[in-house]
């Protein structure tokens, strides 16, 4: 199967489950550690964000937010809910691979915070912390792969051990805080200034 169709089909997957669930819009519990470890002025990147309460409450606090997703419903919603809020102009939407969006412009260190939750990519977490402006932050969630006993679980692709986010961080980040919940490790992270 071509990458092109890969995406396409992951997309057809998630457009489902968002058809068939009501948004919550609540934002996620990184962006209130985030926002209080102090990131500098500047745009916030959020990769794989789905209809994302944690974008539209960083639209609420003044800040300009992409938000790149596959989902195309997904967006959509979030389109909807950011007009009704009034929120509209500060929230832009890109619909694509995360990884694929982080070239060109996107791809410089610009962004003070980038934001994923819920989501794991290598190739999209080494762009995504090489897209971090000087001294801005990394906040991070990915779905967590357990240890049974000394034995590791097989590798899962969409899974990550705790502890592998930090350890994948490129060289001068400095590590705020890595937790994990039952199901996920999560990471807060900031650039070198
Ligand atoms: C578990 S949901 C998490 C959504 C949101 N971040 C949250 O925490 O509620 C995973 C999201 O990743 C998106 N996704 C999956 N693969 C992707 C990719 N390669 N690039 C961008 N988004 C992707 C899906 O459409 C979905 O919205």
């Amino acid at each position: 199967m071509s990458d092109a169709d890969a995406v396409a089909e992951d997309r057809n997957r998630w457009n489902e489950r968002y058809a068939a669930r009501r948004p919550s819009f609540a934002p996620h519990p990184l962006v209130t550690e985030a926002l209080a470890a102090g990131p500098p002025a500047g745009p916030v990147l959020e990769l794989a964000g789905g209809r994302s309460g944690s974008a539209l409450a960083l639209a609420g606090q003044g800040r300009a937010v992409t938000v790149v997703d596959i989902s195309d419903l997904a967006l959509a919603q979030l389109r909807d809910e950011a007009a009704r809020r009034g929120l509209g102009s500060r929230i832009d939407r890109v619909c694509a691979d995360a990884t694929a969006t982080l070239t060109g412009e996107a791809s410089a260190a610009r962004w003070a915070l980038v934001l994923a939750t819920r989501f794991w990519d290598e190739a999209a977490f080494t762009a995504g912390a090489a897209a971090v402006a000087p001294g801005g932050l990394l906040a991070w969630e990915a779905l967590r792969q357990h240890e049974r006993g000394a034995e590791e679980e097989p590798p899962q692709p969409y899974r990550v051990p705790h502890g592998g986010l930090s350890e994948r961080l490129p060289g001068g980040f400095t590590v705020l805080a890595e937790r994990a919940t039952d199901t996920t490790t999560r990471l807060l992270a900031r650039a070198p200034a």
